[in-house]
Parts: C-alpha cells; sequence; structure tokens
C-alpha cells in the first residue's frame, strides 16, 4: 500500500517538475476523464494510480492491463484515461508520463432520506482521507454552513424538508464542489384534537397525513385510550394498496371506508353514547417497524332538555321542550283546539244543510 506522505512526494514533485497539476472532484457513481497533456497520441501512454499501473498502450494501440483496482473500469481514448462509476477507493494520484491529476471521489447521503416527524436522520459527506480543504452542509434557505462533514438533524419537521448542500472547499477556501441531498418527511400525522358531539349522533374521528406517505404504511389503527368495547378495523398492506381490514370489528359501531387510502385514515363512531367519550389514538406503523401515532379527545354532549334514554320518567319533562321557542304543551293545546274548532264549523255546517233539505223535501210534498 502506498503512503499518503509517498503520495504527496510525488504531488510535490510533479507540480515542480512539470508545472502540470490538477484536482479533479467527482460524484462516486459518475465517469471521469483525464487527459495526459501534451502527450503523443501515437506514442506509448502509461497511466498509473499511486504508482501502481493502471493500463499502458503501445505504439500500435495495444492495451495492457496493470493491477491496480481501477483497470477494470478504465479505458484510453487516445491520451486520455476514462473510468466509468467512480468509487471513493479510486481516488489518488493519477499520472502518465507528463501529466499528472489528483483525484477526489465525493459523495452525501442523507441517512435515512424518508424521514418520519420528529426522528433524527444523518446528513454525511465523504471525501478521501487525505484531502486538506473544508467541508460544511447548508439548507437552501439559511446563510450560515455548519462547518462539518456529518450532522444530525435532530426531530425534523417539514422545515427540515428539502435540498442540503455539503459545500466542499480547497485549502484556499474556494468552493470547489458541491454535492446535494434531499430530505422527505413523513408525518406528522393529525387529529382534530377535539371532537364534540352529541350523544346519539355520529362522530368522525379525523387522522390524516399531510400529504401520502412516501414510507410504505404496513400497519395502524385506531384505539380508545380506557377501554376495548369498541374494536377498531386495522390497516393491511396487499401490494402497494392500503386498506381497513374489516375482520372483527364492531360492525354496529364504527364505520370506515373500503377504498384504498393514502393520506386519509379516519373512521366514524355511530350512534355515540356517553361512556365513548375520552382519548382516542390513531397510528400508522411502517415499513421497518417504525410508527407515527396521534390522539384525540372525543366530548359527548346531552341534547339539551332531551329525555335521551330515559323513557320512564322522560315524558314529564317532554311537555315541556321547546319546540321553535314554544314549549310542546302549548303546540299540543294549541292543536287540540283547532281540531275542536274545525269540528265544532263542520257540524255546524252539516246541520244546516239537513235543515235545509228537509224543508225542501216538507215543501215538495205539500204541493
Ligand atoms: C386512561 O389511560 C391512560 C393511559 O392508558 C391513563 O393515564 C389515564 O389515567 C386513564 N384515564 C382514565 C380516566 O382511566
Ligand atoms: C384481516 O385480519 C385478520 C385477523 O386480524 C386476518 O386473519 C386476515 O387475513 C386479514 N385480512 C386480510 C385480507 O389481510
Ligand atoms: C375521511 O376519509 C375519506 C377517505 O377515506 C376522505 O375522502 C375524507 O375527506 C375524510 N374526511 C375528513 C373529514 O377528513
Ligand atoms: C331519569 O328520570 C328520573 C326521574 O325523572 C331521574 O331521577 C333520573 O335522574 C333520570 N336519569 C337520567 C339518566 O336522566
Amino acid at each position: 500500500m502506498f503512503r499518503s506522505k509517498n503520495i504527496l512526494w510525488i504531488t510535490f514533485a510533479f507540480c515542480i517538475t512539470t508545472g502540470s497539476c490538477e484536482d479533479v472532484y467527482r460524484q462516486s457513481g459518475t465517469e471521469v476523464k483525464m487527459d495526459c497533456l501534451g502527450a503523443d497520441p501515437n506514442g506509448e501512454i502509461e497511466w498509473k494510480l499511486n504508482d501502481v499501473l493502471v493500463l499502458a498502450k503501445s505504439k500500435r494501440g495495444q492495451e495492457r492491463r496493470g493491477s491496480s483496482h481501477v483497470a477494470q473500469r478504465a479505458r484510453i481514448e487516445r491520451t486520455t484515461l476514462k473510468i466509468t462509476a467512480v468509487k471513493s477507493e479510486d481516488s489518488g494520484v493519477y499520472t502518465c508520463k507528463t501529466d499528472k491529476h489528483t483525484l477526489y471521489v465525493v459523495s452525501a447521503h442523507a441517512n435515512p432520506s424518508l424521514v418520519l416527524h420528529s426522528t433524527d436522520t444523518n446528513l454525511n459527506c465523504e471525501v478521501p482521507k487525505d484531502f486538506k480543504g473544508t467541508i460544511c452542509w447548508s439548507t437552501k434557505d439559511s446563510k450560515s454552513c455548519k462547518q462539518n462533514k456529518n450532522m444530525i438533524v435532530k426531530s425534523v419537521t417539514s422545515d427540515n424538508a428539502g435540498l442540503w448542500t455539503c459545500h466542499i472547499k480547497n485549502e484556499k477556501g474556494d468552493q470547489v464542489f458541491k454535492l446535494d441531498v434531499t430530505i422527505t418527511v413523513v408525518g406528522p400525522l393529525n387529529t382534530a384534537g377535539e371532537v364534540t358531539t352529541y350523544e346519539g349522533d355520529p362522530a368522525e374521528l379525523p387522522c390524516f397525513l399531510p400529504a401520502p406517505s412516501r414510507l410504505p404504511i404496513t400497519g395502524g389503527s385506531w384505539t380508545h385510550e380506557n377501554t376495548s368495547d369498541i374494536s377498531f378495523p386495522a390497516l393491511m398492506r396487499t401490494g402497494s394498496v392500503v386498506k381497513w381490514n374489516s375482520t372483527g370489528v364492531s360492525a354496529d359501531k364504527v364505520t370506515f371506508s373500503d377504498e384504498p387510502l393514502n393520506k386519509h385514515f379516519n373512521v366514524t363512531l355511530k350512534r355515540v353514547k356517553d361512556d365513548d367519550a375520552g382519548v382516542y389514538v390513531c397510528s400508522l406503523v411502517f415499513e421497518g417497524g417504525k410508527s407515527l401515532s396521534a390522539k384525540l379527545t372525543l366530548k359527548v354532549l346531552k341534547r339539551e332538555g332531551a329525555a335521551s334514554d330515559n323513557t320512564s320518567g322522560g315524558s314529564d319533562t317532554t311537555w315541556y321542550m321547546p319546540v321553535y321557542g314554544v314549549q310542546l304543551w302549548v303546540w299540543v293545546a294549541v292543536a287540540l283546539s283547532a281540531v275542536v274548532l274545525v269540528g265544532l264549523v263542520v257540524i255546524t255546517v252539516l246541520i244546516h244543510r239537513r235543515n235545509k233539505r228537509m224543508k225542501v223535501r216538507g215543501k215538495k210534498r205539500s204541493e
């Protein structure tokens, strides 16, 4: 193995003797071309990495592979050395007879790049060990640049989502390369916080993501924090489709969508009872086992003046129930009076007609 001291010495010697001394930065996975400046394309060419032969080309154009690990991905085109899909271990000093290039293979990662809301992610900017400059990270909004190869973004929110850039600067402080990574935030899971409903009414329990999840959802459900009276559906994944699994669900208590779900995970409680009140938790489980959850408080109100379930003693109060602002007994009284009145009118009219008819008959008979 070549020691970095020796590499430095070679670098130094070349720069002094040939005056041609170039630093080349490439992102890992890309291609690099390095030219042997001033070499005769019809002459013999020999490319070395850290003084180990990569490729040689004879005057007649015959190629000879060296023992360097790069040889498999290298080719010589005229005087140019071309390497495909560079890796970090390809970094080093490349020399031909008259020329010298120092290759720095760099890369940047966010791990993970799909981040659950409120969890951490690591940003990492990889440069070869003998790189002498500085490295810092910035976002598109930030003016400052955090001086570090590695940094942890703690408890991510949507503010952290988007492009992060690793700036690579040489010893003189000039930016020589930059690499972008993207952080995608999944979540947070939202509920309404509080839902209020009347006894006997349905209650929709909302639960949703701001956007369809980029991380596959593998499970999840609703639970009542203090009772297990209600069996909620569970989320199931079939292929790429997420749906509620209705097996074992309290069908008399819960309704839910039968459609594929991607950001809405609401369910509806039917005919809410007083003891349905309390804290409900909606949760999603993602590939890898991590999860998000959100709480919601359901408040159940008694209907004002309503007899509710109280049928026995209820009739006493029913008469005083307000209907369009007037107590019920008043309406009933008015209705009864109206019926009596109409009845009286009808009877009067009938009697009047009968009397008329009898008079007419009496006249006919007397004629
Ligand atoms: C409901 O459950 C939570 C935790 O499961 C507990 O902290 C809380 O005291 C319980 N509340 C009632 C009213 O039982
Ligand atoms: C629904 O859940 C039950 C048990 O909880 C399970 O046996 C069944 O396979 C699930 N259905 C589907 C379609 O995954
Ligand atoms: C409830 O979920 C459905 C899809 O399952 C969605 O279309 C609807 O908008 C949701 N309602 C609310 C209030 O979030
Ligand atoms: C039902 O009615 C009775 C008598 O009117 C009353 O004492 C009781 O508190 C009522 N119960 C409810 C649940 O309203």
